[in-house]
């Protein structure tokens, strides 16, 4: 896949994926805290799941090819030689974290969610989010 395609997905999927969280921490969460309204949260997870799943799908597939431009093997990028392999390592330890962040609250939290629940939800929402424009500004130090 020629590289002008690549980093087009790429940036679509970055948009779904912060653009998704940042509308959720900082519209939908507040609104179902003060309401304590757990239905708003489950409401939006339904329908935005749908797209932002596929898009964080698409953000692996293309970081990786990506990266492989920049870092052969790519898991060369763990001797940090330099800012460029540092780049792609730090990239990769924040998709590890967010995977694990987002596979306790999707699976662990969001089944059990109540009103009681939703600060912790919050909490992760707000991590989740953080991560997410951590990604993209690692993202725009590459060529920055
Ligand atoms: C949700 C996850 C991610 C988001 C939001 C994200 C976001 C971004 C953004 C906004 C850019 C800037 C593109 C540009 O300069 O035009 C970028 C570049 C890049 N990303 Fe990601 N990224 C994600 C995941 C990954 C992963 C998992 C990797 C794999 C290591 C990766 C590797 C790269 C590379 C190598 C570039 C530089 C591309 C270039 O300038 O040619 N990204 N990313």
């Amino acid at each position: 896949m020629g590289y002008t395609v690549l980093l087009i997905l790429h940036l679509l999927g970055a948009t779904i994926w912060v653009g998704g969280h940042l509308v959720l921490l900082f519209t939908i969460v507040p609104g179902a805290l003060a309401a304590r309204d757990v239905e708003r949260i489950r409401s939006f997870e339904h329908g935005y799941e749908r797209i932002g799943i596929p898009a964080l799908i698409v953000q692996v597939i293309t970081g990786l090819l990506l990266a492989h431009r920049f870092v052969p093997g790519v898991w060369e990028a763990f001797t940090f030689a330099d800012r460029l392999h540092t780049l792609v390592a730090v990239k990769l330890l924040l998709l590890l974290a967010t995977a694990v962040v987002g596979a306790h609250a999707r699976l662990w939290i969001i089944p059990r969610l109540n009103a009681d629940r939703l600060p912790g939800l919050a909490v992760h929402v707000a991590l989740v989010t953080t991560l997410a424009v951590a990604l993209l500004v690692c993202g725009a130090l590459v060529r920055g």
